[in-house]
């Protein structure tokens, strides 16, 4: 770099860090590539058994973070956590875990602080879906719902706090949903839970905004998992999905990591509060 360039950059972080930015490595000589890489970072993802979760798993590995990746059946998030770490070289974990339960959710921080020493970035994944008009579903429908898509990501929320607050730095990434903003018949405790939890996002962003954890929500359009095998498997429910979405196909789970690399990363550093919505087009509409 010449003097006269380096001068200016200098010039420039100074600039920068005295309106309160973090750091003036940012504008001298990093790789925007860079500001990705999770190398250090333990990142635990509920539901990464399969499906988004799992995707999800696969691109924080890929960009070098250590993985621990939880369902309730433990079993398959070994296997699944296997896959990972032969896929990617990087030491991955899976435990049995059920989200609605909060002796399980504290577990699951204390086994990742146990094995991998640290905790870093926080992506509540783990979510299910049951459909019907209201006056066909029960209440125990409802509970499973809204205790799975909302209450088990503020409990794991609640579980890794004193460690991102004691680091100055965390992340949490929760999976929401385009339902969460809009809706359309027969998802009242899906789109009720997941329209909550886009708010506990911009809470817990309020909350933790000066403690260095950003907190954002990523939120899918249709895409092709075991979720949604009631609609993949009518011909009907399934063309429909697809006359809706303005790229007219379901989404691949493989589209949605790199958009949780951004958000787990120092790429995304000044977002906190935000939705983040991957959905082929849908809410344009
Ligand atoms: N696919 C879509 O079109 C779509 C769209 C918008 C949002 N999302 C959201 O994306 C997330 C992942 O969905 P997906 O499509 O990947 O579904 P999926 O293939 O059915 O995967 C769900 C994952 O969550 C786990 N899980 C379910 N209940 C759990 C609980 N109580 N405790 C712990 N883990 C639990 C499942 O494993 P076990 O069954 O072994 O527990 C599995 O690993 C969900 O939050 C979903 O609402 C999906």
């Amino acid at each position: 770099m010449s003097f006269q360039l380096r001068a200016r950059s200098v010039r420039l972080a100074w600039v920068v860090e005295s309106c309160g930015a973090r750091s003036s490595e940012y504008l001298v000589g990093r790789n925007a590539l860079d500001r990705f890489r999770l190398d250090g970072k333990v990142a635990l993802v509920t539901g990464g058994s399969r499906g988004l979760g799992r995707a999800i798993a696969d691109a924080l590995a890929s960009a070098g973070a250590r993985i621990v990746l939880t369902a309730r059946d433990g079993e398959v998030a070994a296997a699944t956590a296997g896959s990972v770490e032969a896929a990617h070289g990087k030491p991955s974990l899976g435990l049995g875990v059920d989200v609605t339960h909060r002796d399980q959710v504290e577990a699951m921080v204390a086994k990742t602080v146990e094995a991998f020493g640290r905790l870093d970035i926080l992506v509540n994944n783990a979510g299910i879906n049951i459909r019907g008009p209201i006056e066909t579903l029960s209440e125990d429908d409802w509970d499973a719902v809204v205790d799975t898509n909302l209450k088990g990501p503020w409990l794991c929320c609640r579980a890794v706090a004193p460690i991102l607050k004691a680091q100055k730095w965390g992340r949490v990434i929760n999976v929401s949903s385009m339902m969460g903003e809009i809706s359309m018949p027969g998802r009242t405790p899906y789109s009720s839970s997941k329209g909550g939890l886009t708010l506990l996002t911009k809470t817990l962003a309020l909350e933790w905004a000066r403690d260095g954890i950003n907190v954002n929500a990523l939120c899918p359009g249709p895409f092709a998992t075991e979720i949604n095998t009631p609609l993949l498997n009518d011909p009907q429910a399934r063309a429909q999905m697809e006359a809706n979405v303005p790229m007219a196909r379901w989404g691949d789970p493989t589209e949605l990591g790199p958009a949780a690399v951004f958000l787990a990363s120092d790429a995304s550093s000044f977002m906190t509060g935000t939705t983040l919505f991957i959905d082929g087009g849908y809410t344009a509409r």
